[in-house]
């Protein structure tokens, strides 16, 4: 019987995927009320499907739906969510989207690279003398928490409380969370808005070339952020601008040392490095499972669904779906058909996307390159955590160097 929480699940979901994608590819589960989905078509179908959306309180309020009123203590937490696009549709999704693209644009990012090549050494020399270093806590956190902090002009002297405060609000989107770990993700919802608050008021009167400015600025036909939708985008792109990508370098990078022959191939041809990052993006894949509401009564597959029915959106089976992808099971780092989906699909696809492309195929050609004669140290162990699918360390040896 299937078990979303169980631990032999969540440590290592794929084999229950296939089971699920070939025998109940649409499976209700009641406990929860939800629908689980598997194959890839129909989680692509249904992302794309405007039938169903990432919220419904834009059609129906929740007392509507027979639903209590989102409790008091609640409400810093979802205070930043009713501001941020992530969790709108349109209309009021297009509007803030398309104000924050105005600013964080390709070429924005793209005027990014050789920084992040900086960032990417810097790390490495700070530790390639002494022969080892823990992957992930020396290198894949700091590197696109620097990159998106920097980006949006945090200053270094209150960089340390980023991770720590987007840590404790992500939690609440896993499947399930303890009272105390809910207590945690609402304290670091209002010291970590009231930070932004005063960082986004002083560069509204004092612009800096910098992320926050542009977007406390950023005005479409006379419409602008106001500062509870500028907070809420702020606290969305730093967080969705690390703990993805973190988590991509080290399962990745662990996916690589599980198949040596691969990460041979990498580094006798670097230039395979792009094809790397999407296959070791699709192979394990970060960000397992989104939802989504049934916004009217529909029918899909020969099934009704009426409105308000939640749909789990699982990823990581979309993305090893036989039906899609020859040898789902098998890593190819030169994989030329591989339209993962680890991104999602239709209008949340990830408006990060191309920062993190770039922040990993320079975060993996740097560490294959830079780290002679790598190898483990310790086995590493996966997080206690399912929707956000990470590891714990990545302690690894290699060769020690004098100079860079
Ligand atoms: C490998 C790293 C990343 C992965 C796997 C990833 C994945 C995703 C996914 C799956 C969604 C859509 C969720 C849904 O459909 O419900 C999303 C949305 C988003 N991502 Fe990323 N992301 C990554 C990196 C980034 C970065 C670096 C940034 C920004 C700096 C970013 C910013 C966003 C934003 C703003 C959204 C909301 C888009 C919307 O709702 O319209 N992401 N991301």
């Amino acid at each position: 019987m299937f078990n979303p929480l169980s631990p032999e699940f969540q440590r290592n979901p794929y084999p229950t995927y296939d089971q699920l994608r070939a025998e109940t590819p649409i499976l209700y589960y009641e406990p929860w009320d939800l629908w689980f989905i598997t194959r890839y078509e129909d989680v692509r179908a249904l992302l794309r499907d405007r039938r169903l959306g990432r919220t419904m309180d834009h059609i129906i309020s929740r007392e509507a739906r027979g639903l209590p009123p989102t409790p008091e203590h609640l409400l810093p937490f979802r205070k930043l969510s009713d501001h941020s696009m992530f969790d709108k549709e349109p209309p009021e999704h297009t509007r803030l989207r398309s104000l924050v693209h105005k600013v964080f644009t390709p070429k924005r990012v793209e005027s990014l690279r050789g920084r992040i090549q900086q960032v990417a050494d810097g790390l490495i020399d700070a530790h390639i003398q002494r022969g080892e270093m823990d992957l992930l806590e020396d290198f894949a956190v700091p590197l696109p928490v620097t990159v998106i902090a920097e980006l949006l002009g945090v200053p270094e002297t209150d960089r340390h409380h980023l991770r720590p405060w987007s840590n404790d609000i992500v939690k609440m989107y896993e499947l399930d969370h303890t009272p105390e770990q809910e207590q945690q993700a609402i304290q670091a919802s209002i010291d970590f808005a009231a930070y932004l608050r005063h960082l986004a008021e002083a560069r509204r009167h004092n612009p800096q070339d910098d992320l926050i400015s542009a977007l406390a600025l950023v005005e479409e036909a006379g419409d602008r952020l106001t500062m509870d939708e500028l907070i809420s985008t702020c606290v969305l792109l730093l967080n969705a601008g690390h703990e993805a990508t973190v988590n991509v370098m080290g399962n990745g990078l662990w996916a690589l040392f599980q198949h040596p022959a691969q990460m041979q191939r990498l580094l006798d041809q670097p230039d395979l490095i792009p094809t790397g990052v999407e296959e070791l993006m699709r192979y394990d894949t970060p960000l397992q499972l989104f939802r989504r509401w049934a916004l009217e009564d529909f029918t899909y597959q020969g099934m009704a669904f009426k409105q308000g029915m939640q749909f789990g959106l699982m990823f990581g089976a979309a993305n090893r779906d036989p039906a899609r992808f020859a040898n789902p099971h098998q890593l190819d780092v030169g994989r030329a058909d591989n339209p993962h989906i680890s991104f999602s699909e239709g209008i949340h696809f990830c408006l990060g996307a191309p920062l993190a492309r770039l922040e990993l195929q320079v975060a993996f050609a740097t560490v294959l390159r830079r780290l002679m004669g790598l190898h483990l140290l310790e086995t590493p162990a996966y997080r206690d955590t399912y929707v956000i699918r990470g590891l714990d360390a990545l302690r690894v040896g290699f060769t020690p160097k004098t100079s860079g």
